[in-house]
């Protein structure tokens, strides 16, 4: 393999064409910024950069406050269109028809048609030349509750959520994996791989000790769910 060395560049990637919010009720916008990241996780703070010549950058210095909101592949057209369109000359909810809701605690809108939309107040601006920094303390996170599964967790694997890398859109594959999953005991996946159905949809499965030797596992049923996730209880349970 040969790595080839360029010049200094905007080249991480990919990264959330997120759709950031600002403004008030009678002076809203909506632009997409790709410049965004989590920073620190208690007190969770977050930053977007934008250029001094959006009108974006105009809103969130008046106000000091906008929102990131992050968009599925469904409204990806709008997600381009607001990122090459100014709300100086257009207003770009009704061109796109995207809708804009009023937050929790803040008085910029958020967007209905995105899953996740996270509240921020600016708390500093960080100038570093073509962009400036806001970066902000997120104040409060508002889920579109078809995203919030049976067990109160969020489950995004269906909603389709766009990445940007160098210049092109894509939606997210399909999940492989979770957060440690390659250290995870192999007994609890032998598990759960010998007892789930391949190829059904529905059903009921249940397994006992007996039938599963290997484990030390009490009998569970199952349930598979229509979204291919699996509902588990307890039998003997008391
Ligand atoms: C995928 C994508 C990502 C973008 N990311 C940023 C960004 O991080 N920061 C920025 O200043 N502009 C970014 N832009 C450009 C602005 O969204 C664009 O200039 C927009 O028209 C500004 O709108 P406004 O003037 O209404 O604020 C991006 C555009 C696209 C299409």
């Amino acid at each position: 393999m040969t790595k080839v060395a360029w010049r200094p560049g905007t080249m991480l990637s990919p990264l959330p064409p997120a759709l950031v919010t600002s403004g008030d009720k009678n002076h809203n916008n909506v632009m997409t910024a790709a410049w965004t990241g989590i920073i620190c996780s208690d007190p969770v703070i977050t930053y977007v950069s934008i250029r001094p010549s959006r009108y974006t950058h105009t809103l969130i210095s008046q106000n000091k406050e906008f929102v990131i909101n992050i968009p599925t592949w469904k409204i990806a057209s709008a997600v381009d269109t607001v990122g090459v369109k100014s709300g100086r000359d257009i207003d770009k909810f009704a061109l796109t028809g995207l809708t804009p809701e009023p937050c929790q605690k803040i008085k910029a809108p958020q967007i209905a048609e995105c899953p996740i939309s996270i509240e921020c107040k600016v708390i500093e601006i960080r100038p570093f030349g073509t962009h400036d920094m806001f970066l902000a303390e997120v104040v409060s996170v508002n889920i579109d509750d078809k995203y919030i599964n049976e067990d109160g967790a969020l489950d995004l694997e269906k909603a389709g959520l766009l990445a940007y890398a160098h210049g092109f859109y894509y939606t997210l594959g399909r999940r492989i994996g979770k957060f440690g999953f390659s250290v995870e005991k192999k007994k609890k996946n032998a598990i759960k791989n010998q007892a789930l159905p391949k190829n059904s949809t529905t059903g009921t499965i249940k397994f006992t000790q007996k039938t599963h030797k290997r484990t030390n596992y009490e009998p569970y049923s199952f349930k598979k769910k229509s979204d291919g996730s699996f509902k588990k209880k307890m039998i003997n349970k008391k």
